[in-house]
């Protein structure tokens, strides 16, 4: 399973490699707006410093979303993005000029990540267009009462059923227990903000149990 952290800050991202499970970064415009950057230029060094973040590995990218909403202007957009850095897969929200777009840029081979995902349809369409990544949002769709697991579970089904290529990113995680929702079905990655990552391995007996262990090691060990 894939872990994405889904922020546009650098300093959250350093930290979050620390770890060492971290696979690869998605941002969206509402992050990058965040960010203390005001033009397309700034923007497109963030990326790139998101991407020397993650170091030399090829296996790890870069989710940078695209802003327009003409066909021309994504396809344009796209391509410039994506010259940017190898790490870089461009997102594109699932509409159907978004769906052109990723056909368009598939068959160049240009890694996409069709977003905004809250359909099976959307998902379908975005595997037959290409999309390396499809990114159902799951919190969204639990805040306004729709089951957002269900809708992940559904996507897998469709793409094992025809052998699709296309990769779920579980994206718009609230708390842990989506994550782990998430793995019990095999889903293939999530994305999500850096806290809820943390608190996957928070455990308070494992705080006390600590803490009871080296208590009793000291009282008897000394060196
Ligand atoms: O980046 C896409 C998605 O993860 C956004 O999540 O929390 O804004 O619904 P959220």
């Amino acid at each position: 399973m894939k872990f994405f952290i889904d922020t546009a800050n650098l300093d959250e991202i350093k930290e979050a490699k620390k770890m060492g499970i971290l696979d690869g970064v998605t941002t969206n415009p509402s992050l990058i707006a965040k960010e203390s950057i005001y033009n397309k230029n700034d923007i497109y060094k963030h990326y790139i410093s998101i991407c020397n973040i993650l170091g030399k590995k090829n296996s790890k990218n870069v989710s940078a979303e695209i802003v327009s909403v003409d066909y021309l202007d994504m396809v344009q957009e796209g391509e410039e993005i994506s010259s940017l850095h190898p790490k870089i897969v461009v997102k594109i929200p699932a509409t159907e000029n978004g769906i052109k777009t990723i056909k368009y840029l598939s068959k160049k081979n240009i890694k996409t990540n069709c977003t905004l995902i809250f359909s099976s349809g959307q998902a379908l369409l975005a595997a037959k267009s290409g999309s390396y990544y499809v990114s159902p949002f799951l919190g969204r769709l639990d805040d306004i009462s729709q089951n957002g697991l269900d809708l992940i579970k559904e996507i897998k089904t469709i793409y094992s059923l025809y052998r699709f290529d296309t990769k779920i990113i579980a994206a718009s995680i609230r708390h842990p227990l989506h994550i782990i929702e998430c793995a019990k079905i095999g889903i293939d990655a999530i994305t999500s903000p850096r806290n809820i990552i943390s608190n996957l391995i928070n455990h308070p007996l494992t705080k006390i149990g600590l803490e009871k262990f080296l208590k009793d090691y000291k009282k008897k060990i000394r060196n």
